[in-house]
Order: structure tokens, then C-alpha cells, then sequence
């Protein structure tokens, strides 16, 4: 069975053809990063302008890159949820019209779920390039979730069956990256731009505190970002009222380097010990991590040294936004769910991936 999925909910217009919910045939990703940089963030109107002038054309280059005409496939997969308003509505327009005028069955999926199906992609065609996890992740399944918008630990008993055991109390990981990178004066977005300025820096210069949460599997970083800034503020010499946009005009380099540095090692702690802990408690037979930040080559090396089961990784990739995860996603639910009548489908900037139909079934 072959799934067009479609993925537009934030600043990456993307599409995809999957099959199987296995083998991925062509992943589009049209990304709106240079339009934001110059804001420091993603304007949402900007996005959805950008969204509505790619998204036909990324749809169709998913199927000629996969060598595909619409009579090869078997259904549309959408992220109807969560994201900006104006983003989400492009993509499920799109979605809609196609389903309508193509006669293909549609399945809305939530985008933080379909991060964790980025996992069971293990096979290509022979034009993708892309270096893949070798066996599928089996249940039950300890999922680590941490992008731009969620933090979370997930166990997964079964497709669709699952539990959030602990989650983000305040920012998201990826927006600490995000802010971090701001008051340091990195580039946007600010995962990549701090990774890369910490393989140069000593993770030690700065000691940044690890928040203490009642439920050892919950998580709170905006406690260390305004660390991060009171450290900046004291390294070169003002006080709070000194303008935190001016902030790093006044850092040298190699004290950047060491911010980053000092920043992620923190923040990648905490992700680890919370993820080792759950999963001495769950025993889980597989853990899998989802999510921009699941990028993040610290991350990666450390869970793999800390945890005793092997663990496979989506290419990085696959771990940002992207519309293989929506399509892959769209397949499993096809198997226990009717589809979705294109005029009743609405989108919902913040639903929680307790509340979607296919987490209820
Ligand atoms: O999953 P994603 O592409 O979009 C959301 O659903 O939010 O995640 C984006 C987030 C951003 O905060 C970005 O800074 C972060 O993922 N990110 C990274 C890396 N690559 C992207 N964070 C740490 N290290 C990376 N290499
Ligand atoms: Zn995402």
C-alpha cells in the first residue's frame, strides 16, 4: 500500500510517498528557514504564504521523484495537528481537494505521534539516500520526543496504544536550543548552530543546573536557559538590565563555544538520566528517539553508552519535520481505522496526543 503523506504544520512544506509503512519511495522538503532567519523565529503568516506556493508542487514531485502517477496511490496521509493555524490549514486543504478529486481514502494524523514513526522506516528505493535502521522498533516501546514544540516520554504498548509518562512542564527542549542560541548570537534555528559551536567548546567551563521535578520523568528547560543567561550576563560584566540582544556582541568565541557546550551537556543530561530511568522502570524492548532534536549527535552518542539494549536511529533527516513520519504514520492507522471524510476533517493547532481518535482506540 502506498501513502502519500503531506506535512506543513510549521516552516517545512514536505511530502512524501511511503510504502508499506516500511519503505520510503520520495521525501520532498521544501524549507522556509532562510525566509525566517532574518526574524530569528518562524512568523506564522509568512509560513502559510510560503506553504501555499509550494504545496503543489512539492506534492507532485513526490510522485515523479518516486516514479509515480496518482493511480499508484493507495491513500493520503495529513497532519492535522498540532501547529500554526495557517500552516496546518494549507496542507489540510490540499489533502482534502486530492482525497476529493483523486477518490483516495484520507487519514489525518498528529504530527508529535507521526515523529515517532520516522523509527520503523527501514527500507529505500535505489534513488534515496539515506542510511536507515536495520530492523523495525518492536513494542513495547519507549519513546524520547523532543522537538521545537514537545518534550515528552511516551511508552507505546501497540500502534495507537500508549502513554505519556512524563513531559515538558514549561519550554520545549528544541526552543531552549532555540533561545540559548539567541542570547549567544548563533543562527536560527538554533539545534544545528549549537551543536556545531559546541565540538569546539569545553562543556565544563560552565556549571548550569539540572531542574528537579516531582516526576522524575518530567521535564522543565526554562530554568536553564535563564541560567544560560544570567552566566552570559556575569561572564561579561552587566546586570539584568543590560539588553539581552546586545548580550552577545560582548562574548568572544571560544566563551560562545563554551555556552553551547556547557548548554547542550546539561540539557542532553537530563534527557538521558530521564529516559534511563524510565526505562529500568518500563523494560521496554525497544527505545526510540523522535523529533528535531533526536538530530543532535550528543544526544545519540549518549543514550546509546547509557542504556544497555541497542538502539537504531532515524537519519537526521527523518528526525526534523518531514512528510515520511506523516505518511508511515497514515499506514498503521489505515489498519485500525475508517478513513476520514475530506469535507468533515478540521485541523487543531494544539491537540495533545492523548486526545487524537487513534490514541482512544
Ligand atoms: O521536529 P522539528 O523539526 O519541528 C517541530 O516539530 O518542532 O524540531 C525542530 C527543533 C528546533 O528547535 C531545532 O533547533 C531542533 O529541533 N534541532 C536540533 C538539532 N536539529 C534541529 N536540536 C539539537 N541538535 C540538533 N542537531
Ligand atoms: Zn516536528
Amino acid at each position: 500500500m502506498k501513502v502519500l503523506g503531506i506535512e506543513s504544520s510549521c516552516d517545512e512544506t514536505a511530502t512524501s510517498v511511503v510504502e508499506d509503512g516500511r519503505k520510503i519511495l520520495s521525501n520532498v522538503v521544501h524549507s522556509q528557514i532562510d525566509i525566517h532567519s532574518e526574524y530569528g523565529g518562524v512568523v506564522p503568516e509568512v509560513a502559510a504564504r510560503s506553504h501555499i506556493e509550494y504545496i503543489n508542487p512539492a506534492i507532485n514531485k513526490a510522485l515523479s521523484d518516486a516514479s509515480l502517477t496518482w493511480d499508484d496511490i493507495d491513500a493520503i496521509a495529513v497532519t492535522y495537528a498540532p501547529g500554526l493555524i495557517g500552516s496546518l490549514l494549507v496542507g489540510t486543504l490540499a489533502a482534502r481537494t486530492y482525497a476529493k478529486i483523486k477518490n483516495k481514502p484520507l487519514y489525518p494524523v498528529h504530527h508529535v505521534e507521526a515523529h515517532v514513526y520516522a523509527n520503523f522506516i527501514i527500507d529505500k528505493s535505489e534513488s534515496i539516500k539515506l542510511d536507515l535502521p536495520n530492523n523495525q522498533p518492536t513494542f513495547p516501546l519507549l519513546a524520547l520526543i523532543v522537538s521545537g514544540g514537545h518534550t515528552q516520554l511516551v511508552i507505546f504498548e501497540d500502534h495507537g496504544k500508549y502513554k505519556i509518562v512524563g513531559q515538558t512542564q514549561d519550554d520545549a527542549v528544541g526552543e531552549a536550543f532555540d533561545k540559548v542560541a539567541k542570547i549567544l548570537g548563533l543562527p536560527y534555528p538554533g539545534g544545528p548552530s549549537i551543536s556545531n559551536a559546541a565540538l569546539v567548546g569545553d562543556a565544563h567551563k560552565y556549571k548550569l543546573p539540572h531542574a528537579k521535578m516531582q516526576n522524575p520523568y518530567d521535564f522543565s528547560f526554562s530554568g536553564l536557559k535563564t541560567a544560560v543567561l544570567r552566566a552570559v550576563q556575569a561572564e561579561v560584566g552587566v546586570d539584568y538590565t543590560f539588553p539581552s540582544h546586545e548580550l552577545h556582541a560582548r562574548l568572544y568565541d571560544a566563551q560562545r563555544n563554551d555556552f553551547a557546550a556547557s548548554f547542550q551537556h546539561t540539557a542532553v543530561s537530563t534527557l538521558v538520566n530521564a529516559t534511563k530511568k524510565a526505562f529500568e522502570e518500563y523494560h521496554p524492548s525497544t527505545v526510540v528517539i523522535a523529533g528535531g532534536v533526536a538530530a543532535n549527535f550528543e544526544l545519540r552518542d549518549r543514550l546509546r553508552s547509557q542504556i544497555p539494549i541497542e538502539i537504531e536511529y532515524a537519519p537526521p533527516i527523518l528526525c526534523t519535520d518531514n512528510a515520511a513520519m506523516v505518511a508511515t504514520l497514515g499506514y498503521y492507522q489505515s489498519k485500525v481505522q475508517p478513513s476520514t471524510n475530506p469535507d468533515d476533517l478540521k485541523v487543531f493547532p494544539t491537540l495533545s496526543m492523548n486526545n487524537t481518535s487513534w490514541s482512544k482506540n
